[in-house]
């Protein structure tokens, strides 16, 4: 606490060791305190104080992405003093025993050896722990008295209920927070608080997938807003936390060069990626259910196309950033059903060798049906029907056990209309501009340009103007998760999906994922582990003249 300083605001932040890496996002573990960190959108990050509440805290996402992105939010020196962690599950434990498990999760990430323990002490003050099932009147009720004894301490009488649980849970916990009066309905910031009688702010974060197709995701949302108003619902899509995602919107709205080429006279096509090189691990029964459709290409790579396609907003506010992604995903042409196999593939791996090592075909992984029929690969191509975008596809492709883990979007401009040049070394035709915007790994954007090559003549080389989060500022970006966390107790809506977006982006899949459910028995396309997809994926793309990247 600084000295006579009021110990609500101040936040914590101290110096720790080292740099570490993450298998999705990077993690800081280790850059010291850097003060007041400026928010993407301006200003600096402000955080409210608050109580965590955490369903689902003894899970996989809890152990490997939130404990670790408090941790670096402690390092970055914004997390409020006074934040406490509350833990809610079925399992037996007591207050220490959550504190433990938590510290667990930190220390499995960056080692007991090299985290600061002091840190750690401070982040985690004294969780506490509320044991109950998620449709146990009684439990929220022992949450409730829990949540009545932090509001009057440090936590300013906030409430943010985290729902890292799996989908199915969402409902059953929503209907229970509104029973127990615990959801406050309408005390979305100070002032609505204040407004509604009540000492805090009360906010809930949901965790994707969003629904499994627009009925189950309109259901969700009717029981969503009987409970809670809108601006109280965070609805996470954790890849639009990521820097280089937030880095689109400025590098399209605050430089005069991109806009003017960002429509359908300048832009040939578009590319959003997003390749992982490993399988389902211990996710299994999830990734069943899922499939790669739902798991990746609704919850986040319609939204990145959102942010990619959509018109200038007229302020960097939530909804105005909000209702123009809206309205470009409103302008998606619509899919029939007849016409589904044209616009989207999907396949699953089978045995292969990925980063040098042999790995199973998906139907051998742990808790997978050895007749699976689930994509492990999708691919899906877009058409706009906007002035802007009329006649460019937007590609999108996602798969487990690809040749490389990377996210990208690359945006493919077209070829100068003349060409006065010798073809470049080598063959291969004219290169064209490509913008390719890195959201994962090696944060960062490049811009491939046509070059000459030294010597006589003027024979051409594309070569690549590089610019990397890591190297030019010398800094590691925010985490994904801990952008979400920050963002949330800021109040700061914008990266997170509003309602209409969520039922929009599956009304844009619902066609496809019903002519794939209608035929079940066929035999699902393969792909080799290791590469770069099926064949019928590049199928895809061939028949408009273009080719993926292979990154
Ligand atoms: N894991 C990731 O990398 C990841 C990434 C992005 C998004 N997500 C999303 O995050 C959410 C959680 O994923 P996860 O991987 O953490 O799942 P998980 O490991 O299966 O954990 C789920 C948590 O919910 C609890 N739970 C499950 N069913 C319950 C029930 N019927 N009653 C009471 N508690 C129950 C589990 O408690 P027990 O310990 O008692 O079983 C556990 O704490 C999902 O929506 C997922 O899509 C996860």
């Amino acid at each position: 606490m600084s000295p006579g300083g009021d110990p609500s605001e101040e936040r914590v932040g101290y110096e720790v060791a080292d740099r570490f890496g993450d298998d999705e996002d990077v993690h800081i573990g280790g850059v010291a305190s850097l003060g007041d960190v400026p928010s993407p959108f301006g200003g600096e990050r402000d955080p409210d104080p608050c109580s965590l509440v955490i369903f689902g805290v003894t899970g996989d996402l809890a152990h490997r992405k939130l404990m670790p992105a408090l941790y670096d939010l402690g390092c970055h020196g914004v997390l409020p003093f006074g934040t406490t962690i509350v833990g809610y599950g079925r399992q037996e434990l007591d207050d220490d025993e959550l504190r433990a498990l938590l510290q667990g999760s930190i220390d499995d990430h960056y080692g007991a050896d090299t985290i600061d323990g002091s840190l750690c002490e401070r982040i985690l003050l004294t969780p506490r722990y509320v044991q109950g099932q998620f449709d146990d009147p009684e439990g929220y009720a022992r949450l409730g008295a829990v949540l009545d004894d932090l509001d009057a301490g440090g936590t300013r009488g906030n409430r943010m209920f985290y729902l890292a649980t799996p989908p199915s849970q969402f409902g059953v916990i929503v209907e229970q927070l509104g029973a127990s009066g615990l959801a406050r309905k309408g005390a979305f910031d100070a002032e609505s608080a204040r407004g509604a009688g009540v000492p805090g702010w009360t906010r809930v974060v949901i965790e994707k997938p969003f629904g499994r197709d627009l009925e189950t995701a309109r259901a969700l949302n009717l029981e969503i807003a009987d409970v809670f108003d809108e601006r109280q619902v965070y609805r996470i899509d954790h890849y639009l936390a990521k820097e280089t995602v937030q880095n689109l919107l400025v590098l399209r709205f605050a430089n005069g060069i991109f806009e003017p080429v960002w429509n359908r006279r300048y832009v040939d096509f578009v590319e959003i990626t997003a390749a992982e090189t490993l399988g389902v691990e211990h996710r299994g029964p999830y990734y069943e259910e899922a499939g790669a459709l739902r798991d990746m290409i609704t919850p986040h790579l319609i939204q990145l196309f959102s942010l990619v396609a959509m018109e200038p907003p007229v302020a960097f506010d939530a909804d105005a950033v909000r209702d123009e992604k809206l309205k470009v995903l409103r302008a998606v042409r619509h899919i029939p059903r007849h016409l589904a196999a044209r616009c989207a593939v999907r396949a699953q791996y089978v045995q292969g060798v990925v980063d040098g090592d042999g790995v199973t075909a998906y139907r051998s992984e742990e808790r997978v049906a050895p007749d699976s029929h689930t994509e492990t690969y999708a691919a899906v191509k877009l058409l706009v029907d906007n002035w802007r975008w009329q006649g460019v596809p937007f590609y999108l492709r996602t798969g487990k056990r690809l040749a490389r883990r990377v996210t990208e979007i690359a945006i493919h401009f077209k070829l100068p209309p003349v060409l006065l040049f010798r073809e470049p070394a080598g063959g291969g035709g004219l290169q064209a501009n490509v913008l390719v915007l890195r959201v994962q790994p090696d944060e960062g954007f490049s811009l491939n340009i046509e070059s000459k090559l030294p010597g006589h003549g003027t024979a051409l080389q594309p070569v690549a103007m590089d610019y990397s989060y890591g190297t030019t500022l010398n800094e590691l970006p925010f985490s994904a998760y801990e952008t979400v966390l920050v963002d949330a107790m800021e109040g700061d809506m914008t990266l997170f999906t509003r309602g209409d977006q969520a039922e929009e982006a599956w009304r844009i899949v619902d066609p496809i994922l019903d002519e794939w459910a209608g035929k079940p028995q066929r035999e699902i396309p393969i792909y080799e582990a290791g590469g770069w997809g099926p064949e019928t994926a590049d199928a895809l793309i061939a028949g408009d003249g273009h080719t993926w990247r292979r990154p």
